[in-house]
């Protein structure tokens, strides 16, 4: 599964820089929650400089270890956390700019849960960008998570175009 979400043919395709660069500046702590291998941690912490911050999250403990290899002895090391989440708790200690979601929301149980933990260390103007699997997540169930995410206080933004994807980028309700 690793080899798949990490290779030559998936950048192509699937851009971080295209991605994630109009969202993405120096400076910011962004969350890579189900960060899988790395595959976009890497870019964001390229992305968001110095400065910025990564938190690498994920549920299984491999990925993280991929990505812990990938960094080892390099700049990044400094600049990306690394973080064993639990399937209903992220866990996260601090607040941050942007989180990026590609390919894991309709993996969780509870996604309203998920959400809710978002929101709450999401700054007043930051962003999350949900990202789900065009044929393995039909219109209809995502519609359902953008209607859970609504319901827990994001507005959609924009739906961004992304390869074989459903893509909506959120920002924090102002009420
Ligand atoms: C299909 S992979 C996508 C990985 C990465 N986002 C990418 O696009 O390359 C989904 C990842 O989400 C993780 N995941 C699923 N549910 C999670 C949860 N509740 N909290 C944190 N990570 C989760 C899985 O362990 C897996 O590594």
């Amino acid at each position: 599964m690793a080899g798949i979400l990490d290779n030559a043919i998936r950048r192509w395709l699937q851009d971080p820089h295209k991605i994630l660069g109009p969202y993405i500046k120096e400076g910011m702590t962004v969350l890579d929650l189900g960060c899988g291998p790395g595959f976009f941690s890497v870019e964001i912490a390229l992305m968001a400089g110095k400065s910025g911050q990564v938190i690498a999250a994920d549920l299984q403990e491999e990925m993280l270890q991929k990505l812990r290899d990938k960094i080892k002895g390099t700049e990044l090391e400094k600049r990306i956390t690394l973080l064993r989440s639990e399937e209903n708790k992220i866990g996260l200690a601090e607040n941050v700019d942007f989180v990026l979601a590609f390919y894991m929301v309709h993996e969780t149980l509870d996604q309203e849960k998920l959400l809710h933990e978002i929101i709450s260390r999401l700054k007043p103007d930051g962003h999350i960008l949900i990202v789900e699997p065009l044929f393995h997540v039909s219109k209809t169930a995502f519609q359902e998570t953008v209607k859970k995410a609504v319901d827990s206080g994001l507005v959609p933004v924009e739906s961004p175009k992304v390869f074989l994807s459903r893509a909506v980028l959120m920002k924090k309700s102002r009420q």
